[in-house]
C-alpha cells in the first residue's frame, strides 16, 4: 500500500492524488484521500483504481492545504470501500492512514467497543483513529505517542487532527517512511518516487521515529519525545527513469533496459583478475569460521538465490541453502556465528525477509544483503550490502531486478572465492571476462524480440504450460514459470527435466506447451533425453539452448539460441527470452501487464 500526506499552501488533493499515482505500481485495491476543511475533515474514497477516486472526487474539491492520502492492499478486511482509508474516529476529529498490520488491534477494539466506540470497517487501522481519540487531551503528539505505546505490529502512519488543524503526526515501525522537504510545503510518503516531482530533500525515518510537521518546519523524536537530528538524504533519482520512456508498459522498459543495468552493476567491481566489493568486507578469518551459507528471499529474489545456491558451493566450496523467507523464519533455522546468511530483496522492504534478516542476526549470523534500494531497511540493517544498480523498477514482474540480483550472486560468489582462494586468479579473470560479454549478448537476444513476440501468439488460448531444465536451467525454469503465470494467469510449472517421469509427465498431453532450457553443457544430453520423452507424448516444444548447438533443433519444434557464454552466466541470458514470451503472452491476451490481479511489487506485511 502507499501513503502521501501533504502540509503547505497549494491545494493538497492533486498533489496526494498524484503522488498516489507513482505509487500506483505498489498494488492497491483502492483509494482514498482526506483534507482539512473549516467544516471539518473532509473524506473521499473509493474502491479499485485511482481514476475512480478522481471521478469521486470530480473537479470541485477542496482547496485545503493539508491533507493525507492511501492507497490500501487489503490485509485485515476485504477490499471495499469502508474498508479503505483514511479512517476517522466517532467523533470525526482525527483521520489516519497506515500501512502495516496492528497485530493486537482485535483486543484494543474490544477494549473501545466496551468504552462505546463504534466501528464502521474490518480493518486494524480503524482502531488507530479510535485510539487517538480516546487518548486525546488537548495536544494530538502525546495522544499518538500514548497510542505508538499501546500497539503491537508494524506501521507507518499519518494522522490528521481537526482539533490540532495545522500540524501532521507521523510514525514508522517495520514499514518505510520519508519526509519531503519543499519551499514552505513538506511532504510525508512511504516511498521517494511518490514526491519526487515535488522535492530530492528527504528524511529518512527510523523504525521508532516519530514526527511532527506543521507549516514552520519538522520534529523527528523517538517515541519517547526525545529529539532526533536527521541527515537530509539528497535523492538522485531521475524522475523520468520512473516513468515509461515510451515503452507501452514498464515491463517491457525495464526488460529492455537489462544491458544497462548490468553494466552499472558490475561498475567498479571488476579488475582483470579480481572483484571488488567495497561493501563487503570479510577477511579470510572471519570466512574461515563461515562453515554454512543460508540465502533467504522471497518470490523472484528467491529464484536468484537458487542460482546463488550453485555459484557459491562451485566457486566458494561452500555448503548453500536457499529458504523461502516466511519458512526461514518460523522453522528454527541452525543458524548460528558460524553462518552467513545472504539475503536477496529487490525493495529491501518485503517484510518477510527483514524478519529473516533480524532472526539470522539474533542467532550471531553475519547477513549479507543484495538489494535494489538505497536506504531501504534492508540496506540498513545488513552487515554487509552488495546494491544492484537496477534503478527503480515499477513493473510488478521482476525483470531488472532479477538478473542484476544474478550479477549480485555471480560477484558473491566470485568474492568468496577469490577471499577464501578456492578459484585460482586466471579462472576468476576468465569469468570476469566473460562477465563482462554479458551486457552485449542481452542485447542481442533483445534483438531477436519480434520472433518471440511471434512465438507468443501460439499461447493466447493455452491453460497449462511446463518449464524443464537440469541443473541451473532449472532454476531459470522456475523463474520463466512464475513470470508466465504472474502476469498472463496461464498455470505454468516448472520441473527439474529428470525429475518429469516420477509423475508429471501423466500432465503432457498433445499439444502442451513445453518450454525446455537446455544450456548446461555437463547435463545436455541428458536434457535432450527428457525432450525427446515430452515430444513423445506430443508436446509442443520450444527448446533454448547456444548458438551454434545443432543437436536440439531436431528434437524440438522451435528453437530460440543464446550468444554463447560459461555455464554459470547463462541464466542472466536464458530467462531473458522467458521474460518477452510471458510480456507478449500477456499482452495478446488482454492482462494488466504492469499490474497483475491481486500482486503486490512490494509486500511490507506478512
Ligand atoms: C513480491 C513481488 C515479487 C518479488 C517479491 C520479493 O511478491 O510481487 O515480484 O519477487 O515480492 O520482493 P523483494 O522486493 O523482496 O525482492
Amino acid at each position: 500500500c502507499g501513503i502521501v500526506g501533504y502540509i503547505g499552501k497549494q491545494a493538497a488533493i492533486p498533489i496526494l492524488v498524484n503522488g498516489l499515482k507513482k505509487l500506483e505500481y505498489r498494488g492497491y485495491d483502492s483509494a482514498g484521500v482526506a483534507v482539512l476543511d473549516p467544516e471539518g475533515i473532509m473524506v473521499t474514497k473509493s474502491v479499485g483504481k485511482l481514476v475512480a477516486l478522481e471521478e469521486e472526487l470530480g473537479t470541485d474539491y477542496s482547496q485545503s492545504s493539508i491533507g493525507i492520502g492511501h492507497t490500501r492492499w487489503a490485509t485485515h478486511g476485504r477490499p471495499s470501500y469502508l474498508n479503505a482509508h483514511p479512517h476517522c474516529d466517532c467523533g470525526q476529529n482525527f483521520v489516519v492512514v497506515h500501512n502495516g498490520i496492528i497485530e493486537n488491534y482485535l483486543e484494543l477494539k474490544d477494549g473501545l467497543l466496551e468504552k462505546g466506540h463504534h466501528f464502521v470497517s474490518e480493518t486494524d487501522t480503524e482502531v488507530l483513529a479510535h485510539l487517538v481519540e480516546d487518548y486525546y487531551e488537548g495536544d494530538l503528539e502525546d495522544a499518538v505517542r500514548k497510542v505508538l505505546k499501546t500497539i503491537h505490529g508494524s506501521y507507518a502512519m499519518v494522522v490528521l487532527s481537526r482539533k490540532d488543524p495545522d500540524k501532521l503526526v507521523a510514525a514508522r515501525k517495520d514499514s518505510p517512511m520519508v519526509v519531503g522537504l519543499g519551499d514552505g510545503e513538506f511532504f510525508v510518503a512511504s516511498d521517494i518516487t511518490a514526491i519526487l516531482n515535488y522535492t530530492r530533500q528527504v528524511y529518512i525515518l527510523d523504525d521508532g521515529e516519530m514526527v511532527v510537521i506543521t507549516d514552520d518546519g519538522i520534529k523527528v523524536t523517538d517515541f519517547e519525545g526525545n529529539p532526533h537530528t536527521k541527515e537530509i538524504y539528497d535523492v538522485k533519482w531521475d524522475a523520468v527513469a520512473a516513468e515509461k520512456g515510451g515503452y507501452e508498459h514498464f515491463m517491457l522498459k525495464e526488460i529492455h533496459e537489462q544491458p544497462r543495468a548490468l553494466k552499472d552493476t558490475m561498475l567498479g567491481r571488476l579488475e582483470e583478475e579480481r572483484v571488488v566489493l567495497q561493501e563487503v568486507d570479510l577477511t579470510l578469518d572471519q570466512l574461515a569460521q563461515i562453515n554454512k551459507v543460508y540465502i533467504v528471499a522471497c518470490g523472484t529474489a528467491w529464484h536468484a538465490g537458487l542460482v546463488g545456491k550453485t555459484l557459491i558451493e562451485r566457486w566458494a566450496h561452500l555448503p548453500v541453502e536457499v529458504d523461502i523467507a516466511s519458512e526461514f523464519r518460523y522453522r528454527s533455522p541452525l543458524v548460528d556465528e558460524h553462518t552467513l546468511v545472504v539475503v536477496v530483496s529487490q525493495s529491501g522492504e518485503t517484510a518477510d525477509t527483514l524478519a529473516a534478516l533480524r532472526e539470522a542476526k539474533n542467532r550471531g549470523a553475519r547477513v549479507v544483503a543484495v538489494t535494489n534500494v538505497v536506504g531501504s531497511t534492508v540496506s540498513r540493517e545488513a552487515h554487509d550490502v552488495i546494491f544492484t544498480w537496477a534503478g527503480p523498477e515499477i513493473a510488478v514482474a521482476s525483470t531488472k531486478a532479477y538478473t542484476t540480483q544474478l550479477e549480485g550472486m555471480v560477484l558473491l560468489g566470485l568474492y568468496l572465492a577469490q577471499v577464501k582462494g578456492t578459484l585460482l586468479s586466471d579462472k576468476i579473470g576468465g569469468i570476469i571476462n566473460a562477465l563482462k560479454r554479458i551486457p552485449a549478448q542481452v542485447q542481442e537476444i533483445l534483438d531477436q524480440e519480434s520472433l518471440i513476440k511471434e512465438l507468443a501468439k501460439s499461447f493466447v488460448k493455452v491453460e497449462d504450460a511446463f518449464f524443464i531444465g537440469r541443473s541451473l536451467d532449472w532454476a531459470v525454469a522456475m523463474e520463466g514459470s512464475l513470470k508466465l503465470k504472474e502476469i498472463s494467469y496461464i498455470h505454468a510449472e516448472a520441473y527439474a527435466a529428470g525429475e518429469l517421469k516420477h509423475g508429471t509427465l501423466a500432465l503432457i498431453t498433445e499439444d502442451t506447451p513445453v518450454i525446455a532450457l537446455a544450456t548446461q553443457r555437463d547435463v545436455f544430453d541428458k536434457t535432450v533425453s527428457n525432450v525427446k520423452e515430452v515430444k513423445a507424448r506430443d508436446a509442443k516444444v520450444i527448446g533454448l539452448t547456444y548458438k551454434g548447438n545443432t543437436s536440439l533443433v531436431k528434437s524440438v519444434d522451435h528453437v530460440i539460441y543464446i550468444p554463447e557464454t560459461l555455464d554459470e552466466l547463462a541464466p542472466i541470458l536464458t530467462v531473458i527470452p522467458l521474460q518477452l514470451l510471458s510480456y507478449y503472452v500477456s499482452v495478446a491476451r488482454g492482462c494488466d501487464v504492469d499490474k497483475p490481479r491481486n500482486l503486490a511489487k512490494s509486500v511490507t506485511v506478512e
